[in-house]
């Protein structure tokens, strides 16, 4: 389902079904190789997650879901499913939803491709309300900070981060983003500046270190993703996201976070209790298949960090701009 549209840009889609089998684009080899797979198992699916051929939370609930599809149409065991397409990622909680979601399909004797095909539909539909909400809060001439990548490849389509920028390029508003690179696994150089540029929004790529003096060079706003956002508004986000968070802080630089709903997990009251994935050493060690490290230095590579809500302006959610103390209202539209 690779679609060209007019301007001879790739309309994305990071995971959609098809023949019987999950789809997705493989997010490792962009932005130099573009290249769809295909898996017709739920352990395949889990596999794919756990690698990171599918990332971003939205995105990995989506394939999630379909990985649930998959074992239903194969009559396999759904609660062993979801145990193992649970266990692949720790930190993104809209895995956990997603799974959940279709467990309670299952359960109301559901067809599970027709929930997941709604699943992955509803959240591209909440990406394009939290697209038009957060371009209200972009003037014309904005300049936008993000990190890691929060767009179409991490949410099925539209993405969450950059909806907003894609919306304000859209009502004509002048617009420039800053991509930082994100180190170690580069999201931002790979795959933001990628898409950035697919959509023809004006952009720069920055080393991570950059951060504050750019920000302090004029900076009027960053918007970055998340992967769990506590009941109090603490939340867990791509390594990175911290430093940013404090720096925009201490500078007086607005700072919003754009997420769905199924990324907000009220069964846990603060940061303190969102699990940070550990990744492999490797990915901080080789670059590209390189080994840059000297041999025999050893790398800690935690995958999120923690930002307390204090920092966060407001987060924009598809239910409209909800300030940290204002994110109780979506438990009433859980219900
Ligand atoms: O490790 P990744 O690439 O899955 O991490 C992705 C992020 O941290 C994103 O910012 C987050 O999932 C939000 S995606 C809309």
């Amino acid at each position: 389902m690779k679609v060209l549209i007019d301007s001879g840009a790739i309309d994305v889609r990071a995971v959609w079904f098809e023949d019987g089998k999950v789809k997705m684009i493989d997010q490792r080899i962009l932005p130099h190789q573009f290249q769809i797979v295909e898996f017709t198992s739920y352990l395949e699916v889990a596999e794919a997650i756990k690698n990171m051929t599918v990332r971003g939370a939205p995105a990995i609930g989506a394939a999630a879901a379909y990985g649930m599809a998959l074992a239903y149409l194969q009559k396999v065991n759904l609660a062993e499913a979801a145990t193992v397409l649970k266990a692949t990622r720790p930190t993104a909680f809209d895995l956990f939803y997603a799974v959940d979601k279709m467990l309670e399909a299952a359960a109301k004797n559901e067809d599970l491709l027709e929930a997941a095909e709604n699943y992955a539909e509803q959240i591209v539909d909440k990406c394009r309300r939290i697209g038009g909400y957060g371009a209200e809060l972009i003037a014309n001439d904005y300049v936008i900070m993000t990190h890691c990548n929060a767009g179409a490849l991490a949410t099925v389509d539209v993405g969450t981060a950059l909806a907003p920028m894609r919306v304000a390029r859209d009502q004509g508003k002048k617009i420039f983003v800053y991509a930082s690179e994100t180190r170690p696994r580069l999201q931002g150089m790979k795959l933001t500046a990628w898409e950035l540029l697919n959509e023809g929004i004006p952009h720069k790529i920055i080393a991570d270190g950059a951060s504050g003096a750019v920000m302090r060079n004029g900076v009027d706003m960053v918007i970055v993703g998340a992967d769990r956002i506590a009941a109090n508004g603490d939340f867990a986000n791509k390594i990175g996201t911290f430093d940013k968070a404090v720096l925009a802080h201490e500078l007086g630089i607005p700072f919003y976070v754009a997420a769905p709903v199924s990324t907000f997990d009220f069964s846990i009251q603060s940061g303190q209790e969102i699990v940070i994935e550990d990744r492999a050493e490797e990915e901080v060690t080789v670059v590209d298949g390189v080994r840059i490290a000297p041999c025999g230095c050893h790398a800690l590579n935690p995958s999120f960090d923690m930002s307390e809500a204090k920092y966060v302006t407001a987060f924009i959610t598809e239910i409209g701009v909800l300030t940290p103390s204002e994110i109780g209202r979506i438990r009433e539209y859980y219900q």
